[in-house]
């Protein structure tokens, strides 16, 4: 990984449960399913905006992360409990949480 990617998170290290998504109707699913797991991550669930929680996910492959996402993936829920959630919902609010780790791979 380069070092240009650790400075990115360290400058983003900002509190998980005070990041959100851009889009208000993104920032509403979010914060009706995924938040209350993933901000301060309950359970083991990687944390919002954790570069250092989610770079060994995203190793896995996007398309990875997704099937877990939609089928639950053990102490993950199937559908993350957000039934009004489509693929490409599911696809944003991940590399929205994923922060600098979602784009150091492609
Ligand atoms: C009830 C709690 C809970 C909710 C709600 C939740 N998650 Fe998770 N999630 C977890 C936990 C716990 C893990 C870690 C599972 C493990 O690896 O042990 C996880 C892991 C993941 C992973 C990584 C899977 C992998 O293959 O490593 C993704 C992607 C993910 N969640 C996406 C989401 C999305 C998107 C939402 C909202 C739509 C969401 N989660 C809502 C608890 C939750």
């Amino acid at each position: 990984m380069s070092s240009a990617v650790v400075n990115t998170a360290q400058a983003n290290n900002l509190p998980s449960t005070k990041q959100f998504p851009a889009d208000p109707d993104l920032k509403a699913l979010y914060t009706q399913s995924c938040y209350s797991c993933h901000a301060m991550g309950t359970g083991g669930a990687p944390r919002t905006g954790s570069a250092k929680d989610w770079q060994p996910r995203f190793e896995q492959g996007i398309n990875t992360l997704l099937d877990h996402t939609i089928q639950g993936f053990k102490g993950m829920p199937p559908l993350g409990m957000c039934m009004d959630c489509g693929e490409e919902e599911f696809l944003a609010l991940i590399e929205f949480m994923g922060g600098s780790a979602a784009t150091a791979g492609e």
